[in-house]
């Protein structure tokens, strides 16, 4: 056993990807929240790669965006490959990332996103340099068309690998494919990309041809991995299979966790998200971009929720939309709530059915329970928000705020015009247009008083009795 060596990581992610019928790169394509190539590098950094390298061509600048940040921290660096010729020459791209890097490069495919990081340390543990520069992973396939085929000579010996386009009719019966994802001492690995040619049916510089160079100096060694792994992206159909599997590894690893997912089938959880402990998601929730969800609370049936964030022991009912709000502990939302960007609601809000909120903040205790629209508002704690209550935020040019002091009582149907101010403990009659502030302690009530018209009905009927034509 020689010392393992230290590791950096390239991951091609130059291509356009032409199957795909779309103006976007390939690597772009989001998976559960997360562009296609971000799982490959993500595995890379979990394995302990000290670098990894991206390497970019169609639409740079947007990958290079797209894989800037979310990983925990960590750096992806990026080289460009300015023309597609090839993935020797991809490789080799990388090349001046890795200036001084003297130890072992795995190479990985931007379009490959479920291999995971126990098999990387199974190719790991078979990559011996004292035996051969290159360790890689091969599979087998009912149907191995379009794939490289292992060539294995006296002694099941790897020789080398030729590709489908190159392979005469008797190695195309070959089962034994290349999974593209190999293991090489750096300093073979940029030796031999120099010695590449494109003399070859693509015109292209394969990398594939290192493995032959690597078997002139040493063993070759190969670990099989399940198809399902190294299976890449193509289309979008591909795409959707992919997609699937991660979803159930990201279900798998929050229930193992322990979150009751009632209906694991159905449930969308975002790869970015976290979730405490004694958490349930009912059936269709969806948790996209980075929601943080608190230990023992409950998401109720197809509920949405974006960027948003819920504390412990709190309650969204069924089939509510929050994006970007921040929910307390203890807080009960929906059913049927629209929290927007912006939104704040402080320990123990209770925000009911048909209840849309925007950059509102809800102090502790508040309660809106049914029908209302808040905007633009600061609302003190322990309010109640009567049905029906309305913060027009907005006079048709600009926004403007509402701001609502302690234990204040919104009777039911009000409007409150921003801007408006309401003072602490201070009533507010139901059916109220409240255009002026109101001081803290008062009523204030501005509908028409009621009036009573005695016998009013009976009259009436009788005039329009007489006035009635057959
Ligand atoms: C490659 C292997 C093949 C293997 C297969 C497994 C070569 C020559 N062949 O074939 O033996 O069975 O993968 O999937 O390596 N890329 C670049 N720049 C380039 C060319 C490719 O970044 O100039 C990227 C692509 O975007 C893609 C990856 O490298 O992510 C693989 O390239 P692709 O052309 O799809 O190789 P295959 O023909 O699939
Ligand atoms: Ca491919």
């Amino acid at each position: 056993m020689t010392q393992p060596s230290p590791i950096a990581a390239v991951v091609l992610c130059a291509g356009l990807g032409k199957r795909m019928n779309s103006s976007r790169a390939k690597v772009l394509h989001p998976i559960l929240g997360r562009p296609l190539a971000w799982y490959p590098i993500n595995t890379a950094f979990e394995l302990g790669a000290q670098q990894v390298v991206a390497v970019v061509g169609h639409q740079a600048d947007e990958v290079k965006a797209a894989l800037t940040g979310g990983f925990a921290g960590q750096t992806v660096q990026f080289a460009l490959q300015a023309q597609q010729r090839g993935t020797g020459d991809a490789v080799n791209a990388a090349r001046g990332a890795l200036t001084g890097f003297t130890g072992a490069v795995l190479i990985l495919y931007g379009d490959v996103p479920l291999l995971t990081v126990e098999t990387l340390k199974r190719l790991l543990a078979a990559y011996d340099p004292a035996k051969g520069p290159l360790a890689m992973i091969t599979c087998r396939l009912a149907d191995p068309t379009g794939y490289g085929r292992v060539l294995r000579g006296s002694g099941h010996v790897v020789e080398g690998i030729v590709e489908h386009k190159d392979a005469t009719a008797e190695q195309k019966l070959i089962a034994e494919v290349n999974a593209g994802i190999y293991v090489v001492d750096a300093k073979f690995l940029w030796g031999a990309l120099e010695r590449l040619t494109p003399q070859n049916a693509q015109g292209e510089l394969y990398l594939t041809d290192i493995v032959a160079q690597a078997a002139k100096v040493g063993t070759v060694a190969v670990i099989e991995a399940p198809a399902e792994e190294t299976a890449g992206v193509n289309d979008r159909a591909e795409l959707a299979d992919r997609a699937e599997v991660i979803r159930a590894r990201i279900n798998l690893r929050h229930m193992r966790a322990g979150v009751t997912l009632t209906h694991p089938a159905s449930t969308f959880i975002d790869a970015a998200v976290e979730i405490g402990p004694e958490t349930t998601l009912g059936p269709n929730v969806s948790l996209q971009g980075d929601c943080e969800i608190g230990a023992n609370a409950t998401i109720g049936q197809g509920s949405v929720l974006m960027h948003t964030t819920v504390g412990d022991h709190s309650e969204v009912k069924p089939y509510s939309v929050l994006e970007e709000a921040v929910v307390g502990p203890k807080c009960h939302v929906g059913p049927f709530a629209r929290l927007r960007p912006g939104t704040v609601l402080e320990e123990g809000v209770h925000v009911g059915n048909f209840v849309e909120t925007k950059k509102a903040r809800l102090r502790k205790g508040t309660k809106a329970g049914h029908l209302s629209y808040l905007g633009d508002a600061d609302i003190g704690a322990g309010c109640n928000i009567g049905a029906g209550t309305i913060t027009c935020n907005y006079d048709g040019v600009n926004k403007h705020e509402t701001v609502l002091g302690a234990g204040v009582f919104i009777g039911s149907d009000t409007q409150l015009v921003a801007p408006v101010r309401v003072g602490d403990g201070a009533f507010i009659g139901a059916g109220s247009t409240i255009t002026e502030d109101v001081p803290a302690g008062a009523l204030s009530i501005s509908r028409t008083p009621q009036t009573i018209k005695e016998g009013w009905a009976e009259r009436r009927r009788k005039v329009l009795a007489g006035l009635k034509q057959d």
